[in-house]
């Protein structure tokens, strides 16, 4: 593949923003059909939902959802089902050629279970030769964040760090998040323009980044770490175009 890649990143907490949801996949199905991208979405505000239509309620750990069985159910229901098949549909009807599958599918990304956190893993290995083959023929692959461990069974995982697993296996030379906030906020609320890797750890102990910001300025850390050079997190309702953010650099 002679084209460079792009992992574009986009937060379940835009889903449901309508207007922000339909101006980025227009960018993303307009940049698919110059540049090889793949996309991989979250969907936590649409897990809540199902999960409080069914009287379950969301627990947290350090920005993670701590997922039992029953939760794992909706979990790969809402993911893999509903959000993952609503988002290559939106795709295509805009011209895109997009594909949906999920971490599980290919042996795309095998996760181990992390410890306390019921089923709920972290990418051990990421086998791009799926996307590969779809990038190029064209196709635009949408990824969602459900993994297998080695014995097949599912695992919840972070999209941010199957974003980051992905865009490490391909290569990639760009990996950008679109989140529901500019970027990188400091203490005043204010869009930090650069962070340093070096600097993350500082920022999540000092307690300027909390809840889901966590596993995603560690992924980018480790994307950095990993070969992944140009990495932003980006207001996901100003778009692809305006940039607005943080870029996180070595
Ligand atoms: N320093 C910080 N700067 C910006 N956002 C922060 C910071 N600390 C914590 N956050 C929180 O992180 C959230 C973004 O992460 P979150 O996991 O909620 O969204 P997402 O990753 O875009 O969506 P999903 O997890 O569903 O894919 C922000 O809405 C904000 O509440
Ligand atoms: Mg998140």
């Amino acid at each position: 593949m002679k084209k460079e890649i792009w992992v574009v990143k986009f937060g379940g907490s835009l889903l449901s923003d309508a207007k922000a949801r339909r101006g980025f996949l227009k960018q993303i199905a307009a940049v698919s059909r110059r540049r090889a991208v793949v996309l991989v979405h979250g969907g936590g505000p649409e897990i809540n939902a199902a999960l409080a239509k069914m009287g379950m309620a969301p627990k947290f750990v350090k920005g993670r959802r701590y997922t039992d069985e029953a939760t794992l159910g909706v979990v790969e229901g809402v993911l893999s089902g509903q959000v993952n098949k609503a988002l290559a549909a939106e795709l295509n009807s805009m011209g895109a050629k997009a594909v949906g599958l999920s971490g599980r599918d290919g042996r795309l990304i095998t996760a181990r279970a992390l410890a306390g956190l019921g089923r709920v893993g972290a990418p051990a290995k990421a086998d791009p030769g799926v996307l590969k083959t779809l990038l190029a023929g064209g196709w635009l692959p949408v990824v969602s964040p459900v993994a297998s461990d080695a014995r097949g069974r599912a695992l919840n995982i972070n999209a941010d760090e199957a974003a980051s697993a992905l865009a490490v296996a391909l290569k990639a030379a760009r990996l950008v998040f679109l989140t529901d906030v500019a970027g990188i906020l400091d203490a005043g609320k204010k869009t930090i323009p650069v962070v340093r890797c070096r600097g993350i750890q500082d920022l999540i102990d000092g307690g300027v980044i909390t809840g889901g910001m966590i596993p995603k300025s560690l992924s980018c850390r480790s994307a950095i770490e990993k070969g992944v050079h140009e990495i932003d997190i980006i207001d996901g309702r100003a778009g692809l175009a305006k940039m607005k953010g943080t870029r996180i650099l070595p």
